[in-house]
């Protein structure tokens, strides 16, 4: 049995157990897949104790992610772009590797939903963790233009000019933002409060989509106010369940099926 787990704090509700379990039975795959509590002052010390017990590898969720970042031997150029790591690997010459698959599930995602992102418009909200995470992959898609904002202007210019020399990308506060969009993603924590970033009536061009990274039952409040202004509307569940598949990837070296998987969660969540 080969043992991989879920750090959080907490970490309780984390999907990332059912994920990798139902990942794991499409290929008769023997493994096991815990969720952790890692205490909040000794994140290395709970994935070395880990590694001790036979573990083989990790997801990493908040407020983790930065630590795992810290303590890899060697880090992928995204993680190393993200500044954080949710996928440690650990290598068969004891070295540990990091990873960070959010920002290809996103864009994973955004393609199993028929969004072309060559050359298209993209705004982007918020400037914090999350928001960095997906930048590369982003921009590795070639947009014509990759738009950040943020409540805070100055950590949206600052997040652009880390990745400027990856693409066509600016940042600024949301009174700069100007459309029309193809796509806009929400990557801010105003959802979580019910609150929705002050953002102008003709945001989207014709067939664009809203993507918010946050999911639930309902749809978030950015989601709604996307749909009463013409966009289609996507949630954050298949993020989830792609950046989960990409980490999977990873360690087994074979890629799931994430549709089935999916389907279920969206089911579990009504
Ligand atoms: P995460 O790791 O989830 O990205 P974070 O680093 O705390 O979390 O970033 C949260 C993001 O949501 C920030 O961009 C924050 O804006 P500020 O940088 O101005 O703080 C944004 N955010 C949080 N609450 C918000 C709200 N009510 N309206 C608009 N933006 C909000």
């Amino acid at each position: 049995t080969d043992r991989y787990c879920v750090f959080g704090h907490p970490v309780g509700h984390s999907k990332s157990p059912v994920i990798h379990a139902a990942f794991a039975d499409q290929g008769g795959d023997d493994i096991e897949y815990v969720a952790i509590e890692a205490p909040l002052d000794d994140f290395a010390g709970a994935w070395r104790r880990f590694v001790a017990e036979g573990g083989r590898g990790a997801n990493v969720t908040v407020p983790f992610k930065e630590a795992a970042f810290r303590l890899c031997d060697t880090l992928s150029e995204r993680a190393r772009r993200a500044g954080a790591v949710n996928t440690l690997v650990l290598g068969g010459n004891g070295l540990t590797y990091g990873d960070t698959t959010d920002g290809i599930g996103l864009v994973h995602d955004l393609k199993r939903h028929g969004v072309e992102l060559a050359r298209a418009r993209i705004l982007v909200l918020g400037a914090g963790g999350a928001v960095r995470g997906v930048l590369e992959p982003l921009l590795a898609e070639e947009p014509a233009s990759l738009r950040v904002a943020n409540r805070t202007a100055a950590k949206a210019e600052a997040l652009a000019a880390d990745f400027r020399d990856l693409g066509e990308i600016a940042g600024g506060g949301f009174d700069a933002v100007a459309g029309p969009f193809d796509l806009v993603i929400n990557g801010t924590s105003a959802s979580l409060a019910g609150d929705l970033p002050p953002l102008p009536d003709d945001l989207f061009a014709p067939g664009a989509t809203a993507y918010d990274m946050m999911y639930g039952a309902e749809p978030t409040v950015f989601l709604r106010w996307a749909a009463e202004h013409g966009a289609r509307g996507v949630d954050g569940l298949g993020m989830l369940v792609e950046q989960a598949a990409e980490s999977f990837f990873q360690w087994r070296g074979r890629r799931p099926d994430t549709a089935p998987v999916l389907e279920r969660l969206r089911q579990a969540l009504s």
